[in-house]
């Protein structure tokens, strides 16, 4: 098989290592790709964005199929694309890539489903938005509706922060915004839960937790995602049954009744408040850094899971896990999320040595002749599979160590939960 991964962070090369496990995967392109790419297949200079570009790549060089890693191109319609060209791509259609690219879509499905959410009004104007929120009480949440990179999320202390929020967003900080969303605050613990579809049939596809804020103990600004740990600590077989039957089943039948298709990941960002599930989002595409976390647990062959996708064949393949806790560490660029420098090298890369069940995965990474350099606020995930979560992150840490990058930054404490508990 040939394959195509779109896109180049960590969970793109977590993809693509993974994919080049199988026999059956005699090349993989990636577009961009990064400098871990780099070293295990072959990057193209083509852009996630220039839809034509790849395709004629595509069919210059015999792809089989494409795998679309972020939710960028999936929003702007990269499978309709691609289908329109008969080519196979693993992802979902446009339609259904709105779960991700609108908050108010979602949250209509919520509501014509009965799927529990947090309780929610939308606004058409700044003035009805500000006399709701003089009624309501704090903490409150201010949303903008379209994609915003995990940006467009106010949590407002009080009156004066969530006002600011409602004209930050009204003002365009977003993207043009013709309405704003407004959502009780709910207090529990969160959990990001995935599902693989081929369109017609779904399979569970593990849980993580991921730790979003930039320092220890979950405090500072929000980031991409600081680490994760794979089982969540809070999955259980009744909240299992319960996410299954309150939130993914009504979902995809309610996808399906629109007429759209969902073959991909679906990953429900969930609040679990006393055992009991709360949808606060859902992401079209695998999460980053849970990809990194989940994908070295897996012992089915992930090509052919891909395939079998594409081929809506789900059904045919039993999907196999390794027992093992696996916890990954993202080393970030100082600074991050805010300004941080780039082109910085990363000079013992290649002396570390990985042992069995030991991965680095490149996210901002570029290679200039031979040596690679950082290029992005999360470089490099570190993860480790062993028989215990505290385990898993201490050989994690000693692997940062041994790079002792020096202008690295990582949080020491990812799975604090799992692991103090
Ligand atoms: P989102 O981009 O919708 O996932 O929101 C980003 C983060 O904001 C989530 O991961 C939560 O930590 C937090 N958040 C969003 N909505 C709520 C809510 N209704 N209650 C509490 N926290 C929330
Ligand atoms: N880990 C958060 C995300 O992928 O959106």
């Amino acid at each position: 098989m040939i394959i195509g991964i779109i896109g180049s962070g960590g969970r793109e090369h977590a993809i693509c290592a993974k994919l080049l496990e199988s026999k059956k995967v005699d090349k993989v392109y990636c577009f961009p790709g990064n400098a871990g790419t780099n070293l295990i297949a072959t990057n193209i200079e083509i852009k996630v964005d220039e839809f034509e570009k790849i395709k004629e790549f595509v069919i210059n060089n015999k792809i089989d199929f494409l795998v679309v890693g972020p939710e960028k191109p999936l929003v702007d319609g990269i499978v309709n694309y691609f289908q329109k060209n008969n080519i196979k791509v693993f992802g979902p259609e446009k339609v259904a890539s709105q779960l991700e690219g609108s908050k108010i879509f979602t949250k209509k499905l919520c509501k014509k489903y009965n799927i529990p959410t947090a309780k929610f009004g939308i606004f058409e104007k700044i003035k009805e938005a500000n006399l709701f929120l003089k009624n309501s009480k704090f903490p409150i949440v201010v949303k903008a509706d379209s994609l915003a990179a995990g940006k467009g999320v106010y949590i407002c202390e009080d009156i004066k922060e969530s006002i600011k929020a409602v004209e930050e967003i009204f003002n365009g900080k977003f993207g043009i915004a013709k309405n704003v969303l407004i959502e009780e605050f709910l207090s529990g613990e969160e959990m990001s839960y995935f599902i693989i579809s081929d369109g017609k049939n779904y399979k569970k596809f593990q849980t993580a937790q991921d730790h979003k804020r930039v320092l220890e103990g979950d405090k500072g600004k929000n980031t991409g995602g600081m680490g994760a740990y794979s089982p969540s600590r809070l999955i259980n077989e009744d909240l299992d049954k319960k996410i299954i039957k309150k939130i993914i089943e009504p979902t995809i039948n309610g996808l399906k009744e629109m007429n759209t298709k969902f073959i991909g990941f679906l990953y429900a960002g969930l609040m679990i408040v006393d055992n009991e599930p709360y949808l606060i989002e859902y992401n079209v595409r695998m999460g980053d850094p849970e990809c990194q976390t989940i994908l070295p647990k897996l012992k089915t062959n992930l090509a052919d899971i891909f395939f079998a996708c594409c081929e809506g064949k789900l059904n045919s393949i039993n999907i196999e896990w390794h027992d093992e806790k696996s916890l990954c560490i993202v080393l970030c660029s100082k600074g991050y999320p805010e300004k941080y420098k780039n082109n910085l090298p990363l000079n013992n890369l290649n002396k570390i040595n990985l042992k069995n069940n030991e991965f680095i995965f490149h996210a901002g990474t570029k290679s200039i002749k031979n040596e690679i350099y950082s290029n992005g606020g999360r470089v490099l995930n570190f993860v480790v599979l062993s028989n215990s979560f505290k385990n898993s992150r201490d050989k994690t840490i000693q692997l940062i160590k041994k790079l002792n990058w020096y202008n690295g930054y990582y949080r020491g404490d990812i799975g604090y939960k799992v692991i103090n508990s």
